[in-house]
């Protein structure tokens, strides 16, 4: 089995590449979980608004894995702010993912009332301390959004933020505030839904590795420090094929074609919940 390389954080191991499954119904999910583990994903990204958090219990109960070898990270929904309930829905959260505790919890958005952050991560801050959650991290904040409430928090609670990033969106001033504050990226879309798998660049880099666009827009992502990746698909052939990323190394020219396809393209901003972005 391939060793898939962690990455730390404040005390956090975190796999380097995950699974992820926004837009996956529970029956699809029913279908491919049982493949992804069996190809080696340890670590799956879901979230309360996917509405799926019951088939990734179902799975992850009926895949014998010991629960110390699995990484699961779930996100609060921005309606379940208020701590107590916030507190609330983490416990329904586990009930449906029949765990004890996520490795990781995170808030979905940066959408508080008032632009008022900190009850909020007070809240988040008491689910770990009650063991709901092994780490804390946050989702879709913007700079400004990050290095508040990393001071809010204290230099070493929260491990990671959550963002869209692939080859067409560089992130270049988030990158280097996350590096600075000693955070994990954790790329969402890292695919660019798919965007790139057509890619004639990606497509001729990867033909000296006999390699995909996919698997080189992956395999660029977790070459970079403290970067994880958690592509989605409903297909086992492409979960199969996103997990055949580490058995090859892009070289330092192949970084370079890579850099110049970055177009700033945002994928994911629904105007009721985005922050002004940084780029
Ligand atoms: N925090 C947030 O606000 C947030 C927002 C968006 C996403 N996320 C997380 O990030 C995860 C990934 O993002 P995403 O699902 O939106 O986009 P993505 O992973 O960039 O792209 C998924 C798309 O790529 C296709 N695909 C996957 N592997 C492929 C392969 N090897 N060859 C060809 N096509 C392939 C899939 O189609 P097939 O099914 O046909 O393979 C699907 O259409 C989500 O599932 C979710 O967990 C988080």
């Amino acid at each position: 089995m391939v060793e898939v390389p962690t990455l730390a954080a404040h005390g956090l191991n975190m796999p380097a590449l995950g699974f992820g499954t926004w837009e996956l119904d529970e029956p699809t999910l029913d279908h491919i979980l049982p493949h992804v583990f069996d190809i080696g994903y340890r670590h799956i990204d879901t979230a309360q608004i996917y509405r799926n958090e019951s088939a990734v219990g179902r799975a992850l109960a009926s895949s014998g894995i010991n629960r110390s070898e699995l990484f699961v990270t779930t996100k609060v929904w921005v309606n379940r702010y208020e701590p107590h309930d916030l507190i609330a829905s983490v416990h329904e959260s586990l009930e449906r993912l029949r765990v004890d505790y996520v490795d990781l919890l995170l808030l979905h958005w940066p959408v508080f009332e008032d632009h008022h952050m900190n009850p909020t991560l007070e809240g988040l801050m008491r689910a770990k301390a009650d063991g709901l959650a092994r780490h804390i991290g946050i989702s879709n904040f913007n700079i400004d959004q990050t290095e508040q409430a990393v001071a809010f928090c204290g230099p070493d609670t929260l491990v990671t933020n959550q963002v869209e990033y692939h080859v067409y969106l560089g992130q270049e001033k988030l990158r280097r505030v996350l590096a600075r504050q000693d955070l994990i990226l954790t790329a969402y879309m890292p695919l660019a839904k798919a965007g790139v798998v057509n890619d004639t660049v990606l497509w001729d880099i990867g033909a000296q590795y006999d390699k995909s666009a996919a698997q080189v827009a992956l395999r660029w992502l977790i070459e970079q420090d403290r970067v994880a990746a958690i592509p989605a698909t409903t297909n086992p052939h492409h979960a199969k094929a996103n997990f055949e990323i580490f058995d090859f190394s892009l070289s330092a020219e192949d970084h370079e074609r890579i850099a110049v396809l970055d177009k700033h393209r945002r994928l994911c901003a629904p105007a009721s919940l985005s922050p002004i972005w940084d780029d």
